[in-house]
């Protein structure tokens, strides 16, 4: 079944592909790590096969964005239980909150999806009560336009650029295992012992 890294690597990318168009793909919701060892999940929301590139939104006041900021290393997990394969990735990712990629994400974004950026305090900050963080005017509706528009200067696209790619699939036969390592344009893959 996979017998080439050529066809490998055309799986990684098919599957990445799939994960930002497919909200019921298992990899859609990848494991998020960031330098400081944290981890979290994220919706994959695109991924650009030509520059390898993964988008996902994100609160710009979010201990995350600081940790990132305008380039940091980041790593993506997926994992695909029912095809039995793990994809993990590593790239170097920054926060933009203005520029014609957040715009555009923003635009295209629901009006429910933006209410979460009306969150009063950034997330992870202390609370006496269980809250959602929403102003109570918005609690429970879909916020109009004009509701909406202090939200859009806590609204931040993340963006990775992937620069290694280890893929892992696990096979009665054998399990096999590749690495990939160069990034866009330049991927040297390997075959690695699992
Ligand atoms: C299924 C699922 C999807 C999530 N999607 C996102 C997302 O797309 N963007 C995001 O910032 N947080 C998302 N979260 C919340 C994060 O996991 C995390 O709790 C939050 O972003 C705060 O992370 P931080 O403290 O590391 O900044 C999601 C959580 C779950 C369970």
């Amino acid at each position: 079944m996979f017998e080439t890294l050529d066809q490998v690597a055309e799986d990684i990318a098919k599957s990445l592909s799939e994960a930002a168009s497919n909200r019921r793909s298992p990899m859609h919701t990848p494991v998020v790590g960031t330098a400081d060892a944290d981890v979290r999940i994220m919706v994959l929301r695109a991924f650009d096969r030509k520059c390898w590139t993964c988008r996902l939104h994100t609160d710009a006041r979010s201990p995350k964005c600081e940790a990132i900021g305008k380039g940091a290393p980041v790593g993506l997990l997926f994992h695909d239980p029912d095809a039995k394969i793990q994809i993990r990735t590593k790239g170097i990712g920054r926060i933009e909150t203005q520029g014609p990629v957040a715009d555009a994400a923003w635009e295209a974004a629901s009006n429910y999806a933006r209410r979460c950026y009306l969150a009063q305090g950034a997330p992870g900050t202390l609370s006496e009560e269980a809250t959602s963080g929403l102003p109570a005017v918005v609690e429970g509706i879909k916020p109009d336009d004009e509701q909406l528009v202090p939200a859009r200067e806590n609204f931040a696209v993340l963006l990775v650029e992937l620069h290694t790619l280890d893929w892992l699939w696990l096979a009665h036969n054998g399990h096999r295992r590749a690495r990939f390592t160069g990034g866009p344009g330049e991927w040297a893959g390997r075959w690695v012992v699992p």
